[in-house]
């Protein structure tokens, strides 16, 4: 897919979800924007799943440089665009959306997000065992990731309803012959490989706020010293599940990186300019501070 021409003229940018009022998109990229000295302003398009069509329609016509899509629309949004890149077709959600002179294009910035929080890894990751933890979207965006830049021997997908981790490991499994795909939702079949696993991500949303108390670990599970724990929930940045992991010497890797991480990959698409990492990172510790006393 050729890469979208700049409009001097697309001035609006936003994200679009349904009750996102939780969103750190606005505060990063609006920060980013004034470093920058760039001329575009970033809103919450709040809409229902019967206005998201019109919403849609309108990014063409409203003089939008393009948006950020969030939860529950990463999936519904492809059949009203006009083209998606191979790496969102592939994962299945599109979470950012060109516009490039009236024709939508969609793009999946996740994958990037989660590459950012692991790279420093890699080579870890190569050929060991990798426990992912959910089967949604933000899921099937961290299988893509894992697979493609870091090719472990296997990654097993653990989720409460199996007919989802089963998709996944059916559309992947064909696409990545250096990882082996397996799925369960049993605990002792979950247990048996966290003990030989190098790294555990879970992308589910418990340890979300308010269930702050939660994690997808099953009882009795342990985590070792050393082994790489990601848990893509930012907010809050501890979640019990990294806060377990640490204190079993775990290296322990929050959700701030993926956000800052796909938000850098979905910046660089609007603008065609470099994001301002550290200002970006400041903006939403400041916002996490404000909405809930917990900062970086
Ligand atoms: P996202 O796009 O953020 O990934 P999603 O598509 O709704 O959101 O996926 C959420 C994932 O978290 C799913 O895998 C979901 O499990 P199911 O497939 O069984 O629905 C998982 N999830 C959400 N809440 C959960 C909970 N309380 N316990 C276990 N898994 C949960």
């Amino acid at each position: 897919m050729k890469l979208p021409k700049f409009s001097e003229h697309q001035r609006h940018i936003g994200i679009i979800g349904h009750r996102i009022s939780h969103s750190m998109s606005p505060a990063m990229h609006t920060a980013s924007f004034r470093k920058l000295n760039l001329d575009y302003d970033y809103g919450v398009m709040d809409v229902s799943p019967d206005m998201l069509p019109n919403l849609i329609a309108a990014l063409r016509t409203l003089n939008f440089r393009g948006a950020n899509v969030t939860v529950p629309y990463k999936e519904a949004v492809i059949p009203l665009i006009d083209e998606v890149s191979e790496e969102a077709k592939l994962i299945g959600a599109v979470n950012t959306i060109v516009n490039n002179n009236g024709r939508l294009l969609g793009y999946n910035t996740d994958a990037h997000g989660v590459y950012i929080s692991l790279a420093y890894y890699a080579e870890e990751i190569k050929n060991s065992h990798v426990v992912i933890f959910g089967a949604g979207g933000a899921a099937r965006a961290t299988v893509y990731a894992v697979a493609k830049f870091f090719s472990p021997k296997r990654i097993m997908i653990v989720n409460r309803t199996l007919e989802h981790a089963k998709q996944i490991v059916d559309e992947f499994s064909p696409k990545f012959r250096l990882t082996k795909f397996f799925y369960t939702n049993e605990h002792d079949v979950t247990c048996r490989e966290l003990d030989v696993a190098s790294t555990i991500i879970n992308t589910t949303s418990v340890g979300m706020k308010p269930l702050v108390n939660f994690h997808v670990l099953p009882p009795g599970a342990v985590i070792q010293k050393e082994q790489i724990v990601l848990d893509i929930v930012y907010n809050p940045l501890e979640t019990a599940l990294l806060r377990f992991a640490a204190a079993s010497g775990a290296r322990t890797i929050s959700g701030i990186d993926m956000l800052l991480g796909q938000g850098a990959k979905a910046f660089e698409l609007f603008t065609h300019s470099e994001f301002p990492m550290h200002t970006a990172r400041e903006a939403v510790a400041k916002e996490l501070l404000q909405k809930n006393g917990n900062g970086l």
